[in-house]
């Protein structure tokens, strides 16, 4: 049976504290970390399937223009070449995370430089390669595509655009002010596991194995693509190596696989190469964000305006959303925040971790930096002053809010000496060692989540949905709360995620995925246990399970009496979304050094202290904001995507080229939890926690290499160059 919920009205009363079993919320490992380790997990390309073909894509060399022809015969007459598949549907495939808005292009037009254009079929992946590289394209190329950003117009995004009061006066009136422009440099995704699919035919059903984040809409996408009904497919991501956004959507691999296996009658793999990767999947956008703070004496923010502009090729409908948490972070009566996209032809932008605040807040947390040295006063008293009471847009309240709670124990923990700030105080050697903080903010989301559950008749339970686990705990964290609510050791769940034969789950996306996916669970769980409680004539909620027995020692197999209870859980987020404002909160503290000769900067240690209410596993958890703090290291100092000014390509396509931070980059790390119970932002008052790690981060850095050296930079990253 399927049980529906929708949150409309908070929940206090914490049922999921009251439950027996105790594993929700402790720091087990994840259930699938050894056949991670032990290489028997099989990721997208892996699957041993017989008579399997190898596909290379053959992308474009200009900016803008037209195929009008390929040397077709040549390629087919390599060694092992099957086939050359330059079917339209391969490039009027839509961009990521907006399948239903973006142009459908024309059979052969190139948007931009890296565009996949073709797939060369082999025996194997070399002759494919091969083949791939030797395919002669011809092109009609249009001249001036636009590919800076700065050299256009942007189009304002209105539904972004706020003003309130006067902030032109607020600032002439202000006792302090600050208006300092900052820029951000594109980011890629960079997940370890590069996009991969396998597909196989059997008469009209499409079986396709992919490394996807979002299955229950990717399948929507891929039978778009194809022109088929989504009952005829079946997609399999169980298990993907990091996604960061860039997996959200199915990108060419899956669908050129899908249509060479057709035209070939037999399966065939496509895996991107990490060049690839880089060139076509997506990017975030670069930024450049104009900050206005303007303050009485005693540093209450009186204005707050935040201008952003960022990019996208003509016709995609994502804007990089840089404002998202400025519109209710600080306080601030007159208000002015205005989102641009400025058209040009750079691979599509999209969703890269923490899409929006993962750049938003590094300018905004500088800004707040160069505020609290006007005012003379300490950056954590500058914050604490500032926080809002209720949503200074939308008067809303907050769903709960931890924002003085984590400036305050991270402050402790640290160690940060409160007081007013001076930079260049501290010197090691030929190091400049200084010390810097800022807030953390992220939206949070919730979405649709089925999952069924069943406990079987011999005591253990099987979790089901669609959702994928991205490397985030998904598996874990959901075998605890089934555990919870129906009192049963972890290793008693079985849970199986990643396969669109199983109920539709939220997808891993926008940090909503724990919190979506876990109240379907949690609901489906429910449904049981009621059924339980009839059974004994007690009320569900006085019911006590543990160690799969009732408190009165009956066992669940007895109780069970030789059959199975599944339901399926649907969780729906309610109008509750429109009554509160919600987020995580956090705050991140930074000791850096910065050499007095070369500008190389290093991160001595740092800390986050983060509320995104009920933890679900503290291991698990603490390891997203290890992960989100490492990423704000290369916000900070190392991640740009450079484009050759000449015709836009990328030039840093690679691990190599483009440096996410490594272990030499990356200190002990410490993280602060701090608990917290969100009763309106789902039904198990928890939150996201996935990206919060890396919403503002990079600020902390910034800051500590103005405290350290008394350069005060305005551009992320900040190399050596910038430092100098
Ligand atoms: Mo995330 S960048 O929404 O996977």
């Amino acid at each position: 049976m399927t049980v529906h919920f929708k949150q409309d009205e908070p929940d206090k009363s914490n049922r999921l504290d009251g439950m027996k079993q105790g594993v929700l919320g402790k720091g087990i490992s994840r259930v699938e970390g050894l056949a991670k380790v032990t290489g028997t997990a099989p990721y997208a390309a892996e699957y041993p399937i017989e008579g399997c073909a190898e596909g290379v894509l053959v992308t474009s060399t200009i900016t803008r223009g037209e195929v009008t022809g390929m040397d077709r015969d040549a390629v087919l007459a390599m060694p092992g070449v099957l086939a050359l598949v330059d079917d339209p549907k391969l490039t009027t495939r839509a961009a990521q995370g907006t399948a239903d808005e973006a142009p459908k292009q024309g059979p052969k037009t190139v948007c931009y430089w890296g565009q996949p254009i073709a797939l060369v079929v082999a025996e194997t992946f070399e002759q494919a390669r091969d083949a791939a590289k030797h395919l002669a394209v011809e092109y009609r190329e249009d001249e001036g595509a636009p590919i800076d950003p700065q050299a256009v117009q942007g189009e304002e995004q209105e539904d972004e655009t706020v003003r309130q009061g006067d902030l032109a006066r607020a600032m002439a009136e202000a006792a302090h002010s600050v208006d300092v422009i900052y820029t951000t440099k594109g980011h890629a995704s960079a997940a370890m596991e590069p996009h991969a699919a396998i597909a196989q035919w059997d008469g009209d059903k499409l079986t396709v194995h992919a490394s996807l984040q979002m299955l229950n809409y990717n399948i929507s996408e891929l039978a778009d693509a194809l022109d088929m009904e989504e009952d005829s497919i079946r997609l399999i991501s169980r298990f993907v190596g990091g996604g960061f956004g860039s997996k959200l959507g199915i990108s060419e691999e899956v669908v050129a696989a899908a249509i060479a296996a057709k035209e070939l009658n037999r399966p065939v793999r496509v895996v991107l190469t990490r060049q690839q990767v880089f060139q076509c999947i997506m990017r975030r956008s670069e930024t450049t964000q104009r900050l206005r703070l303007a303050a009485d004496e005693n540093g209450a923010i009186t204005g707050f305006g935040h201008h952003a502009l960022v990019s996208n090729l003509p016709g995609e409908t994502f804007a990089e959303p840089v404002l998202q948490s400025s519109h209710f972070l600080y306080a601030g009566e007159n208000r002015e925040l205005m989102l641009e996209v400025a058209r040009i032809h750079r691979m599509t932008a999209g969703s890269v971790r923490a899409p929006g605040e993962a750049v938003g807040m590094p300018a905004l947390e500088g800004a707040m930096d160069v505020l609290a040295e006007k005012v003379g006063i300490d950056p954590v008293e500058l914050r604490l002053k500032n926080i809002p009471e209720k949503d200074p847009e939308e008067g809303l309240p907050f769903s709960s809010h931890k924002l003085a709670e984590c400036l305050k124990q991270g402050a402790e923990a640290f160690g940060w000496d409160s007081g007013p700030r001076k930079p260049r105080q501290s010197q090691d050697g030929e190091w400049w060692v200084g010390t810097g903080m800022a807030s953390a903010a992220r939206v949070h989301n919730v979405s649709e989540a089925r999952a069924r559950v069943t406990l079987n008749a011999d005591g253990s339970a099987l979790v089901e949905t669609d959702m994928t686990d991205i490397g985030t705990g998904t598996y874990t964290i959901l075998a605890q709360l089934a555990g919870e609510m129906l009192g049963l050791a972890t290793d008693k769940v079985l849970v199986e995620l990643g396969d669109t034969s199983h109920p539709r789950g939220p997808g891993s996306g926008g940090s909503w995925g724990a919190a979506s996916i876990g109240s379907a669970v949690y609901v489906a769980c429910k449904a049981i246990r009621e059924d339980i409680a009839t059974r004994i004539g007690v009320e569900e909620t006085a019911l006590e399970l543990s160690d799969g027995k009732t408190s009165s020692g009956d066992t669940l197999v007895d109780l069970l009496g030789g059959e199975n209870i599944a339901h399926e859980g649907h969780y729906e987020p309610g109008d509750i979304e429109d009554d509160y404002t919600a987020s995580g909160f956090g705050a991140f503290f930074a000791q850096v050094r910065v050499n007095r000769f070369t500008g190389e900067t290093r991160v001595d240690r740092m800390l986050g202290a983060f509320g995104f209410g009920r933890v679900l596993n503290h291991k698990t958890a603490r390891s997203q904001c290890l992960g989100g703090i490492t990423w704000s290291i290369g916000v900070a100092l190392t991640e740009a995507l450079e484009f050759d000014p000449r015709d836009g390509h990328l030039v840093n396509s690679d691990l190599a080229e483009y440096h996410v931070p490594v272990h030499r980059d990356v200190p002990d790390l410490e993280v602060v939890l701090v608990e917290e119970r969100d009763p309106a932002a789902s039904p198990i008052q928890a939150k996201g926690i996935g990206e919060l790690g890396m919403c503002g981060g990079a600020a902390a850095i910034a800051n500590a290499i103005y405290n350290a050296c008394g350069a005060r930079i305005f551009d992320y990253p900040m190399t050596p160059d910038r430092v100098l």
